[in-house]
């Protein structure tokens, strides 16, 4: 695991960008694994410059979704929203290519052996860009409801309020930790103070499902993108 600090979160955007620029250079037909939340917006906006730009073209990678939430896909809380507004349409991705769990789906369960199943018809992923939670949750792999496999979460209150709704119960679908892990690369962004245990916590602990990004510290290409407030504790 590498920490790479960069001044703000434009800075974060950028680095973020220019991974995914050099991979596509490379490899047009890319298999990237995207998140949604807060932090990635920025290098979403980033992204979307340099598309409109013609520095890169994305029409020809193919995406996953790291997570889904169980809600009416009209929902504008669904992630299939998140990624309509900040990345499918903005980046060009051909949503034929572009996959999420069906945040409908009637037996998530089933849902997830169905989005397993997609991922393994794939190549492998090039690269999985990743968030934190302060809880260290990566994708809705929260503390104690890790599994190696795409499965479903009943999110904690915490976690479900970031979503802007507390007083519901919401489930969601998660890629496993090994599902992420076995992408070639992963590459996580982090920005601000609200960061900055989880960040001292991830360099400093040793693997454990209390902090499920711990988990990923043996991966042999993990890289961290901090900015100077989420990194000031390091
Ligand atoms: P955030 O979420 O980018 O909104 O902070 C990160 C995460 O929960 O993975």
């Amino acid at each position: 695991m590498k920490f790479e600090v960069r001044e703000d979160v434009a800075h974060v955007a950028v680095a973020g960008a220019d991974i995914l620029e050099a991979l596509v250079r490379d490899r047009p037909e890319a298999v990237v694994v995207l998140p949604t939340g807060r932090t990635p917006i920025a290098m979403y906006r980033e992204m979307a410059q340099r598309v409109v730009a013609g520095k890169i073209t994305l029409g020809g990678i193919t995406t996953f979704n790291l997570d889904e939430v169980l809600l009416k896909r009209s929902d504008s809380r669904t992630f299939f929203q998140f990624m309509k507004t900040h990345a499918w349409g903005p980046l060009g991705i051909d949503e034929s290519r572009a996959f999420i769990p069906d945040c409908e789906a009637s037996d998530p369960l089933a849902e997830c052996d169905r989005y397993e199943a997609e991922i393994a018809r794939h190549p492998r992923f090039d690269v999985a860009f990743l968030g934190i939670g302060q809880d260290g949750h990566v994708a809705y792999n929260l503390p104690r409801q890790v599994q190696a496999r795409t499965h479903v979460v009943t999110l904690d209150a915490a976690t479900a309020a970031a979503l802007g709704e507390s007083a519901q119960t919401v489930r969601a679908i998660t890629m496993g930790i090994k599902t992420i892990a076995s992408a070639r690369r992963l590459v996580m962004l982090a920005t601000g103070p609200r960061k900055r245990d989880a960040l001292r916590r991830l360099r400093d602990s040793e693997p454990s499902p209390e902090f499920p990004a711990s988990l990923l510290k043996d991966h042999p290409s993990f890289l961290v993108i901090a900015d100077k407030e989420a990194a000031a504790s390091l």
